[in-house]
């Protein structure tokens, strides 16, 4: 199966078949980050620009590895060094870009849809590295190809998703795509933090972690996203933390084998506990890992394997 489309804007719109297809090519890399020279020249030629409007580690060094071990010129480009600190809007900035011919252009951005917009003004591949909190599909990839990897399979197992949900594109994608995929989702926070009519997207709601975490296989945790909080929706992040904190206390109650995830960056202390996060339930290094071979995986699925 070929993936046919020309950009990757969101879970939502992604089908199971094709979710299967980047998760076994995604694996079919993995290999290639193991070897002492990693690099296959299957994208030769190609460029890639990483259009980053907002902070990141993970992902945006992740696509910039991805591009370079499949052999394509990658370009970083930051809100903070290029033109838009002179003005210059977001479409004017794509038009340039475009106009300099690259083949696929991975965009992280504070306003939810920005992604969406440059995929119907330029002819590149658009990819969403993250819009506001509206979207993060390439992390929800990496997580599920990290389940599939330690569990064997998504359909059927149980995830907690808890923290600021309301202000989390990575919970917004990884509920499209482990609901699609066959997962019983369960969401938890305090109520500010739970969108209304949540329950419509498939999952249940709790807004206890300890009612919540009971008996899954699979407990992902959220940073609280101050950046995109209009106002101050608890009283401090003790408070939050005195509640919502996986600990080596409260994680006795999901299953024995039990699999801790966080996209990053974690704020010790706060969400998780350090022994949780370093512990053995946690995989929180084995999604970063992945995210390099999910990444070359779309890379090559969008500009190199059409044919
Ligand atoms: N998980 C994630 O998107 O991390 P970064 O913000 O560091 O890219």
């Amino acid at each position: 199966m070929k993936l046919t489309k020309k950009d990757i804007l969101g879970i939502k719109d992604i089908s199971v078949e094709e979710i299967k297809l980047i998760l076994d090519t995604a694996e079919s890399f993995i290999e290639v980050s193991t070897r002492e020279i990693k690099k296959v020249p299957t994208l030769r030629g190609k460029t890639i620009i990483n259009l980053f409007f907002e902070a990141s580690t993970r992902t945006r060094t992740s696509f910039e590895i991805a591009g370079k071990r499949l052999s394509a010129d990658t370009i970083n480009i930051s809100a903070s060094t290029s033109s838009v600190v002179k003005g210059e809007t977001l479409i004017d900035t794509a038009r340039n870009i475009e106009a300099m011919n690259p083949d696929a252009i991975v965009i992280r951005h504070s306003a939810a849809g920005a992604p969406h917009l440059l995929a119907r003004m330029v002819k590149q591949s658009i990819i969403n590295a993250g819009d506001g909190a509206h979207e993060h599909p390439t992390q929800a990839l990496l997580d599920m190809m990290t389940i599939r990897e330690k569990k064997g399979r998504i359909a059927g197992l149980a995830v907690a998703i808890v923290g600021d949900i309301a202000h989390s594109r990575v919970a917004r994608s990884n509920i499209y795509g482990l609901t699609k995929m066959g997962a019983r989702v369960i969401v938890a926070g305090p109520a500010m933090m739970i969108p209304r009519d949540i329950e419509r997207m498939g999952v249940s709601v709790y807004h206890k972690l300890e009612d919540a975490i009971k008996d899954v296989d699979i407990i992902m945790m959220l940073r609280i996203q101050m950046e995109r909080q209009q106002q101050k929706i608890f009283p401090s992040l003790r408070e939050y933390s005195n509640y919502f904190c996986l600990n080596r206390n409260n994680i006795t109650l999901a299953k024995d084998d039990v699999l801790v995830m966080h996209p990053g960056p974690i704020n010790r202390g706060i969400e998780i506990s350090p022994d949780i996060a370093d512990g053995p339930y946690s995989v929180i290094l084995d999604q970063v890992t992945n995210g390099v071979a999910v990444r070359m995986a779309l890379l090559y699925l969008l500009i190199g394997g059409k044919s």
